[in-house]
């Protein structure tokens, strides 16, 4: 949530990890020069500046796949979620580094000619139909691009300004980047003297980054699948369990028919639902927590009172909320999502941390 405008948004927490990543950063290019300077020896040795190049290359890709699997990561296992807070920073950390990679890149590949760098780095190559001498360094621009507008719109100022649903879709362009820079790389390792070293250590990535990402959908999507719900006078109430199957300060999540998750808290023995998704950028609710008497998003802490989905004062964001009973010792939720903002009654629990036959 935000009243007002700050370049960077800084907590203590962030902070450090923000020290820790810089850390990473700085430690993985000192290893991987060292580590090149051993390796390309001989006839494959290589200059300072194209070692500095390759590291600062490959550091921003490491990084690039952290950030992807920061995610299905966190949804996999709720230790990982602390680092989510931070992803945002992580994702400017990489253009960052990208961004030195491209500029010594475009400075020493492209500088030295009676060309423009830029002009030379655009026209130099164009045997797009070779996959030998394919103009892989475009590839490259491409994803840099990207992740330029990426890390430019990653305020919360432009979450704002595009909705969070545009927000969210602009920064799905993080898989395009991905994808262009994972070719990027493969075609630049296969056509250079570097070999297939770095090809076969980016499909690995690839392949952790993509299994990752399936194994949460799968999850998920069993999980969504486990719902069941009957209809009464038209309304269809969907069953969430036995009372105590639900954490103290804690949620368990359902599906809707029309497939839409309601995250269902247990609030110190009231059981309120809202909708899973966050007012800021689409967080899980449900695999939040109850802080100071608000739901609060795993994702960057947004809180929401669970009987109404108001922000507490002076925030002004409202979400969904729907209405909950208890049945034969069965707590149900309605599928029908009522206007953001409206207060429903929750059930009441007579034992909040254990079974209970309300
Ligand atoms: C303006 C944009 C870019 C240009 C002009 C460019 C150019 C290059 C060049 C010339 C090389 C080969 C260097 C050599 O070994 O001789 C290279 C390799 C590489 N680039 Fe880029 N690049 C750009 C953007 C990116 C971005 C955005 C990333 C990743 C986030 C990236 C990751 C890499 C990696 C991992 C390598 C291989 C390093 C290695 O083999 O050790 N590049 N790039
Ligand atoms: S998505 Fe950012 S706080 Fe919920």
């Amino acid at each position: 949530m935000s009243v007002g405008y700050t370049w960077v948004q800084w907590s203590p927490t962030k902070r450090r990890y923000d020290i820790i990543a810089t850390i990473g950063i700085i430690a993985f290019l000192a290893i991987f020069v060292i580590v090149g300077k051993v390796m390309w020896t001989g006839a494959s040795a290589i200059g300072d500046e194209v070692l500095i190049i390759r590291a600062l290359g490959s550091c921003a890709l490491v990084l690039l796949h952290v950030v992807l699997c920061i995610g299905p990561l966190a949804r996999l296992d709720a230790r990982f979620q602390p680092v989510l807070f931070n992803r945002r920073h992580l994702g400017v950390m990489t253009f960052l580094v990208a961004l030195a990679h491209g500029v010594l890149s475009i400075g020493y590949y492209h500088g030295f000619g009676v060309v423009n760098p830029l002009v030379s780095l655009l026209t130099s190559n164009t045997q797009f139909t070779s996959l030998q001498a394919f103009p892989y360094q475009l590839l490259g621009v491409a994803g840099l691009l990207i992740l330029f507008v990426l890390a430019a719109t990653s305020h919360d100022y432009w979450n704002k300004v595009l909705s969070a649903t545009i927000w969210k879709r602009l920064h799905m362009g993080v898989y395009v980047a991905y994808v262009l820079l994972v070719a990027h790389v493969i075609t630049g390792s296969l056509q250079a003297d570097r070999g297939v070293l770095g090809a076969a250590l980016v499909l690995m990535g690839v392949l952790i980054v993509g299994s990752l990402h399936v194994l949460t959908a799968v999850r998920e999507s069993t999980h969504d699948r486990g719902s069941r719900g009957l209809l009464e006078n038209g309304e269809h109430w969907i069953d969430v369990g036995a009372p105590g199957d639900i954490p103290l300060d804690r949620a368990r999540t359902v599906c809707t028919p029309g497939g839409e998750r309601i995250a269902v808290f247990n609030d110190s023995g009231a059981i309120s639902a809202v909708t899973n998704v966050c007012a800021h950028q689409g967080g899980p609710l449900g695999e939040g927590r109850i802080i100071d008497g608000c739901i609060t998003c795993p994702w960057h802490g947004w809180q929401y009172r669970a009987n109404d989905g108001c922000a507490p004062p002076p925030f002004k964001e409202k979400i969904a909320t729907h209405q909950v009973r208890i049945l034969s010792g069965r707590v149900q939720v309605n599928a029908r999502a009522l206007p953001p903002g409206t207060k429903t009654p929750p059930a009441l629990l007579q034992n909040p941390e254990g079974p209970n036959h309300g």
